[in-house]
Order: structure tokens, then C-alpha cells, then sequence
């Protein structure tokens, strides 16, 4: 399959239809400074063979897809284990809700949401310095240094009144081992982490090796825990659009409030779309109907 020249029609149909449809995040204050009439796609196949489009190697803030690879780290280093105060149902609920931690007595439906990704952060502060951690490990994932925005990060901490309320009431149910501004911290730093789509489809694919590192070839996760990350990818990775996702595109995905979008075809590819204009439920507008176009054009989906 010729995927450099499948990467150039998605982004030949796309690029016209820049500043036509969604918005960028604004909650944020840096992010919504940035400029919506971007588009980017990359993918590296199992092969190692890379193919991208567009504004590719622009780097832009991972935001939530840092997610799928703090998770990766607590799996790691804590198996299991990590099940016990995080749960794995999808929650049909926007990614920042607050109403199912009542009833569910602080228990985050999953690691996406922001409660669940906050509550693998307090595991991280638990383990060490989780920070340096994940960028250690994205930095060997991509085989490049990858740092975070400290413009991003600090605009997260101002406002990140939502992500402080599920903090303390999860630590009010016992969810969080430690001081929530320590947690916040490293929360807010990873959403800040600034990747190019090339970057992130390179370092993503331990995802569709079975586990393996996408440059060295050791192991990252075992074949079953890369197995169980994906799963939660494609059932909660795109938060209460999951299931649109799942019936138009069909692929573990992983999306974030800067427009990014990684997507997993395990035993092929990793693919990395960014476009900063989001729709109603905080996914890439135009990233959304990249991965369609190319799960149509190739036929690659795991249904
Ligand atoms: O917690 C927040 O508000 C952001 N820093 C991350 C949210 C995000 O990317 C949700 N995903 N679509």
C-alpha cells in the first residue's frame, strides 16, 4: 500500500475545509491562541516505514492524549494493582464531568477521563517523579528530546478549577495517596507536553507491536497489557463519542483538546492527525474525518 500517497489525498481533500467547522479549545487560555487553520497526519508502520502530510512536524500540545502514556507507565509498574481504585467502563460523559464520581464514591469510570487520568497521576507521585518519567519516556519512544510548554502548563494550572474540584473529591473518598497540587502538578505538565504528529505516531507504537518499543524492539508493556490499552483506547479514548468512533473509524484511538488524535491498527500502524478546531464533544473536527478517509481509503480497521 502506498501510504505517503494515501497521506496527500487525505490531506489535499481536507486542507480546504481549514476554518470550516469546530473551534478551538478555549478554557485554555494558551490554546485558544493557537491558530485553527492547521492540519498534520503522520503514521510509521510496523515496518518502520513513515509517511505524513501537511503541517506534520508542527509540534502542539498533546493535552489528553498524554493519557495513554502515563497509563502505560502505572501498568508497568503496577499491574493489576493499578484496577483497584480506577475503573474500565466507558463513561458517555463529557471528559471533565463531574457527576459519576458522586455516585460512584470516587471511583473514576476510567483512566481518560480527567478524574481517572488524574487519579494514575497520584499513582505516578506515589512511584517517583512522574514528570520526568513520562517525558523520559516519550523522549525514548520517539527517539527525539520531547519537553513540555510551560506557557500551556501554567495556563492549565490557572485555570484548572474543574480538574481541582475532581481532585479533592476524590481525595475525599480516599481515591488520591497524596497533596493534590503535587498531583495537579504533574497533571497539568503532561497535558502541556508538546509533540509533532511524526513524533507521536513514532512513539505510539509499542501500541501495534504487541508491546514492543517502535526503535529498539524490548519490551514496553507485555502483549497483553498493550492489548488492554487499546481496548480502553477504543472504548473511552474519544470520551461520550466512542461509540461514533468506533462504528466510522473502528481503531483505538486517543484524542486531546489541542486537535490531536493518535490511532492504533495493531499489527500495522500508528497514526498521528492534528488539527486544532474541536467539535461539540472535544475531539478534532477535521481529524475525526481524516482517520474516516483513511480507514475508508486502505480498509484498515480491526472490525
Ligand atoms: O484537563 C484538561 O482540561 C486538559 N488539560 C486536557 C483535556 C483533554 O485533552 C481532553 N481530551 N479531549
Amino acid at each position: 500500500m502506498d501510504f505517503q500517497l494515501v497521506l496527500d489525498q487525505i490531506n489535499t481533500e481536507l486542507r480546504p475545509l481549514l476554518g470550516e467547522g469546530g473551534k478551538v479549545a478555549s478554557y485554555i487560555p494558551a490554546l485558544a491562541r493557537v491558530s485553527p487553520l492547521q492540519f498534520g497526519i503522520a503514521l510509521r508502520t510496523c515496518d518502520g516505514e513513515v509517511a505524513q502530510a501537511g503541517d506534520s512536524a508542527v509540534p502542539f500540545s498533546i493535552q489528553s492524549m498524554s493519557k495513554v502514556f502515563s497509563l502505560t507507565l502505572a501498568i508497568k509498574a503496577l499491574g493489576e494493582a493499578l484496577w483497584d481504585r480506577i475503573g474500565r467502563e466507558p463513561s458517555g460523559s463529557p471528559f471533565n464531568s463531574l457527576v459519576q464520581l458522586e455516585t460512584e464514591r470516587g471511583i473514576p469510570r476510567n483512566p481518560f477521563i480527567n478524574a481517572g487520568a488524574i487519579a494514575v497521576a497520584d499513582r505516578l507521585v506515589s512511584l517517583g517523579d512522574g514528570k520526568a518519567e513520562l517525558l523520559a519516556l516519550l523522549s525514548r519512544l520517539c527517539g527525539e528530546p520531547v519537553s513540555i510548554d510551560t506557557e500551556v502548563a501554567q495556563s492549565e494550572a490557572d485555570t484548572g478549577y474543574r480538574n481541582t474540584a475532581l481532585a479533592n473529591f476524590m481525595k475525599g473518598f480516599g481515591t488520591l495517596d497524596n497533596d493534590i497540587a503535587t498531583v495537579l502538578d504533574v497533571y497539568f505538565n503532561q497535558c502541556a507536553i508538546a509533540m509533532t504528529c511524526e513524533q507521536v505516531a513514532c512513539a505510539a507504537g509499542y501500541l501495534c507491536r504487541d508491546g514492543k518499543h517502535p526503535l529498539a524492539g524490548t519490551p514496553v508493556l507485555s502483549s497483553a497489557q498493550a492489548r488492554r490499552v487499546n481496548a480502553l483506547m477504543l472504548t473511552c479514548g474519544t470520551y461520550d463519542a466512542a461509540g461514533e468512533f468506533a462504528f466510522r473509524i473502528g481503531l483505538p484511538c486517543k484524542s486531546g483538546v489541542g486537535g490531536g488524535i493518535v490511532a492504533v491498527v495493531p499489527d500495522h500502524l500508528t497514526l498521528c492527525v492534528w488539527s486544532p478546531a474541536l467539535d461539540e464533544t472535544g475531539n478534532s473536527f477535521l481529524g475525526r474525518q481524516a482517520l474516516e478517509l483513511f480507514v475508508t481509503k486502505t480498509g484498515l480497521s480491526v472490525f
